[in-house]
């Protein structure tokens, strides 16, 4: 410890040379290999899927402290999807959306930084509706917590707040009928053009973790015996379907990459070879890079690794199955994502919890500070304040869920003006508000 400790005062910028190296992915360059992981944080603090100044001040911070790239909250992109939230989300399915959303990339921009949207189709089994109506799923199966698979302080939480029992097994849901899986697709795939015009550099498809594009991948979740269900040719299906349609919808200049779960880590479940193929076959399909996670709510050990750099391994697999970068979350020590970066066993990391702790890690590393960067304890307190529908607190960091009252997380003045060409999707006026 003292030896780390040491090690640390004498770090220099050029021991991070891989980690402050640009990246350039389909033209857009990303100034370094270090990401904001997308994180909802309830400050959206209704579900009517708005942007507000607290959101654009959390983002503005992780941008002016040295991210190279940010990757937005997973935002709702269908109506149905909406009415199945995490307690709060984004939404992203109709104009009334794109001024805070615009704003928001506009300001990420500001800053210097790339900003990718993560566009959801819906979180399934794993969506809660607040008045009791059943989610849509690719089987009628409910989620089922396993306590030996939670995270660190999930105990202590269930007995501080009993309302996390309720949201922890899940409701009810009922099966989607082929029809509506295509007609959702649709809407999503349309959803997208929305994110192309708010002047996002790319969008990140959320499939990990267990929502409703894992469910379908997942034999657990799925217990079809159409076209969708049983092989592994036949869960992914409805993953392969989104891409496409994504794809279709915005374009093949433009940036779309895929957030999915390396592993479901459960008997039965999605298993880390069927993972690669997935990967394989996205970025046969041209996927612009994978960003990697782990489980789902029902492995959620996975999804919150208590040790530093757990997925690392995994990530290096999938470097060596696909020619698209890896993003890969949860290294929090700058020392080993320098060397995880130099070894190819990823080509960014994603940072989630550190960046509550400090948003400013990617200067601090940047100045050869990394000293002073102010460690997250991995006690998942901001984790489980969401679970029990509270915005992020970090216990180690005061002022996240504040920015908006901290002047230098507000937009600078611009001595030119920001924008100067509008991108738009490809044939912008059949972007359709009739769903
Ligand atoms: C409060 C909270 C909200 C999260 N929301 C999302 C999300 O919207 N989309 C997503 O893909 N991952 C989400 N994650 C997972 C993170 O992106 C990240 O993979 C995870 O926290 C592990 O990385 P870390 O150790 O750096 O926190 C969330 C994590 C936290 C703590
Ligand atoms: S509350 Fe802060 S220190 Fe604890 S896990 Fe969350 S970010 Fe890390």
């Amino acid at each position: 410890m003292a030896e780390k400790k040491a090690a640390e005062k004498t770090a220099k910028k050029s021991d991070f040379k891989h980690l402050l190296s640009p990246i350039e992915i389909k033209g857009v360059e990303i100034k370094n290999r270090i990401a904001l992981a997308p994180m909802n944080t309830l400050f959206s603090m209704d579900n009517r899927g708005y942007v507000n100044e607290q959101i654009l001040a959390y983002y503005a911070a992780r941008a002016k402290g040295g991210c190279g790239l940010i990757i937005t909250e997973c935002v709702l992109g269908t109506r149905l999807a909406s009415r199945f939230p995490y307690t709060t989300n984004l939404h992203c399915y109709n104009t009334s959306h794109l001024p805070g959303l615009y704003e928001l990339a506009e300001t990420v921009h500001s800053f210097g930084s790339a900003c990718f949207i993560q566009m959801s189709i819906g979180f399934g089994r794993q969506g809660h509706s607040h008045v009791g109506e059943h989610p849509p799923a690719p089987s009628v199966v409910p989620m089922m917590i396993k306590p030996e698979l939670m995270p660190r302080g999930f105990g202590k939480a269930l007995e501080a707040h009993p309302q996390l029992i309720e949201r922890a097994t899940g409701e009810m849901p009922y099966e989607m009928t082929v029809a509506e899986i295509r007609s959702e697709q649709d809407e999503f795939a349309n959803s997208c053009r929305f994110a192309v015009a708010a002047q996002f550099d790319g969008i990140e498809l959320h499939a990990p973790h267990g929502y409703l594009e894992h469910q379908f991948l997942s034999p657990i979740s799925n217990r079809r015996t159409d076209l969708y269900g049983g092989s592994l040719e036949n869960r992914m299906r409805f993953m392969l379907e989104v891409y496409l349609k994504v794809r279709e919808s915005v374009g093949h200049d433009y940036i779309l990459g895929v957030r999915m779960s390396a592993d479901e880590h459960l008997p039965g479940g999605i298993t880390h070879e069927e993972a690669l193929e997935v990967a394989r076959t996205l970025a046969a399909l041209g996927a612009d890079y994978i960003h990697l996670s782990d489980g789902s709510y029902e492995a959620l050990s996975y999804f919150f690794p208590d040790e530093d750099g757990a997925m690392l391994e995994e990530a290096s697999h999938f470097k060596a199955a696909v020619n698209v970068p890896v993003f890969c979350p949860s290294v929090h020590d700058p020392t080993l994502a320098e060397k995880a970066i130099a070894a190819g066993k990823c080509d960014i990391v994603s940072l989630g919890r550190q960046m509550f702790a400090d948003p400013e890690w990617g200067n601090k590393v940047a100045e050869g500070r990394v000293e002073d960067i102010n460690r997250c304890l991995r006690c998942n307190e901001c984790l489980m304040r969401t679970a029990a529908g509270l915005p992020v607190r970090c216990i180690r960091n005061p002022n996240t869920g504040r920015e908006r009252y901290m002047p230098e997380c507000w937009r600078r003045p611009q001595k030119l003006p920001p924008v100067t060409k509008m991108r738009v999707p490809p044939r912008l006026p059949e972007i359709r508000e009739d769903f």
